[in-house]
Order: structure tokens, then sequence, then C-alpha cells
């Protein structure tokens, strides 16, 4: 069930998180991979990501997602715009993912999806095990703009230390040794954007599908969706990228 809403309210995001094109071309400017580099993205959504830094570096690499809508887009993508490319696309677990090498891609990243390795700071030791050394790591985390408030979440099924602050985001990989280079933070431009493109898909949706079974409790879970971020996360919740060197 939970796919199958995240499918409907993404229709039209290429990118699965409050970034924006402009700010993710800049970071994968900076990347400034050689055409020999080997580069891994855990939890790939679409695949946009890791295919602008194909296109831009003509690297190789591995792509991982677990949702079966996911990889159909993805997949589609990769045919189309990187047909040549030595991408390997695995549909799995990505906490179940080893690669052949300990510490064998130029470049590992992984945007929004931390809890596969339960959090933030599982991510980065995760990551770092499968990055060379003097390799890139980047990763897409929310973090707290203020303290949040209990019914919040209560209705988002969130600890308060489900996320941490971005300075304590920042100092997590430090912990590692891990050198932060360059950092994406979204604004409410981005967010809106990212929240409101749910709602516009929802509605596109509800409108055509009138005879599906779980129409109403779709409403329901995108009500409540856009209830939490209008009342509450939308000033409590940032979301950064941070680009690590190890
Ligand atoms: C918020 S989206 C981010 C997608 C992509 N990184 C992006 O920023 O466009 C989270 C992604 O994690 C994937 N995912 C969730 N659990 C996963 C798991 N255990 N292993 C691999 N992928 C997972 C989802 O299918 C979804 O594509």
């Amino acid at each position: 069930m939970t796919w199958k809403f995240y499918d409907i309210t993404h229709k039209y995001h290429d990118i699965l998180n409050p970034s924006n094109p402009e700010k993710l071309d800049r970071l994968i400017s900076l990347l400034k991979l050689d055409a020999d580099a080997k580069v891994l993205e855990i939890a790939t959504g679409k695949g946009e990501l890791i295919t602008q830094i194909i296109e831009r570096y003509g690297v190789s690499g591995v792509a991982v997602d677990l949702s079966p809508d996911h990889s159909r887009d993805a997949r589609a993508r990769f045919a189309e715009r990187i047909p040549e490319a030595n991408l390997t696309f695995l549909e799995m677990d990505g906490a179940e993912y080893q690669p052949e090498k300990p510490e064998s891609f130029d470049l590992t990243l992984c945007l929004g999806a931390s809890w596969i390795w339960n959090g933030h700071h599982g991510t980065l030791a995760a990551l770092k095990a499968m990055t060379k050394p003097g390799g890139l790591i980047a990763v897409g985390e929310p973090f707290w703009m203020e303290d949040p408030d209990p019914e919040f979440l209560k209705r988002a099924g969130y600890e308060k230390e489900t996320f941490a602050t971005h300075y304590e985001n920042v100092k997590m990989g430090e912990e590692f040794g891990l050198n932060l280079i360059y950092t994406i933070v979204s604004d409410h431009y981005d967010w809106d954007n990212y929240y409101s493109l749910w709602w516009y898909a929802g509605e596109e949706y509800i409108r055509q599908n009138p005879d599906d079974p779980d129409l109403l409790a779709f409403k329901a879970w995108l009500a409540d969706a856009k209830e939490q971020y209008l009342r509450w996360e939308r000033d409590s919740l940032g979301w950064a990228i941070y680009l690590f060197k190890k």
C-alpha cells in the first residue's frame, strides 16, 4: 500500500527529495570525477541523480532501490538516457548490498533513505566502509530546525532522536574522520515544490480513479501528510545534502 501511495504522489518528481535541480547541478559539477571512477547510489529512487552523474562524467556504477515502482522508473530512465553506461541496477534492500571489495567506490551516495542503516550515523558508517580513501560520500538527511512539537512526533511516528540538528549531522561525519567539503540546504521554495507536487498528483489521481478500492485510504493518507507538512514540518524540519571527503 505505501509503495502504491508513494508512487502516485511522486508522479511529477524526478528527484524524490526537497532539493532543486540548480542546486543539484552545482553539487554534480563539484564532484569532478574521472571517467574511470566507480559510483554507488543506494536508494536511487527514479535514478535521476546517478543518470546526471554518468551523463556528465561517463563513470561506471551500481544503483540500488527496493521499490518495484521506482525500480521500473529507474530502469526506463537508464535505458533511455544512458543505454551504453556500465551501470548495474539492483532491486533489493540497500542494507543487504555488499560490494565485491570494501572501500572500492570513488563516490557513494544515499539521499533520503538513512533508515536503511538506522539513521545518519549508520549511513555514514556503511558508506564510509564502501568508499575508497580520498573518495566522496554524499548523504541527504533531514535535520531539526527547532525542537519538534510532541504532537507532530506522535503523528509522524518520529522520535526526537530520529533526526539531529544540521550541526550534529556535520559533526557525526567529522567523528568518522570525514571532512565536509560542500553542503546544500533546502529552503521553503524547495520544500513547497517537493510537497505540493504530492497534492497536485494526488488530486489528479483521485479524479481519474474514482473506482480504486484504496481511494478512501489514499485520501486520508494524503490529507494527513498535507496537514503534517503545513502545520509542523515546514517550519521545524530542514533538509541538507552533505558532501564529505574520506
Ligand atoms: C525519499 S526517496 C529518495 C530517492 C532518491 N535518493 C532521490 O533522492 O531521488 C527514498 C528511496 O528509498 C528507497 N528505499 C526505501 N527503503 C529502501 C531499502 N531498504 N533499500 C533500498 N532502497 C530503499 C525508496 O524506494 C525510495 O526510492
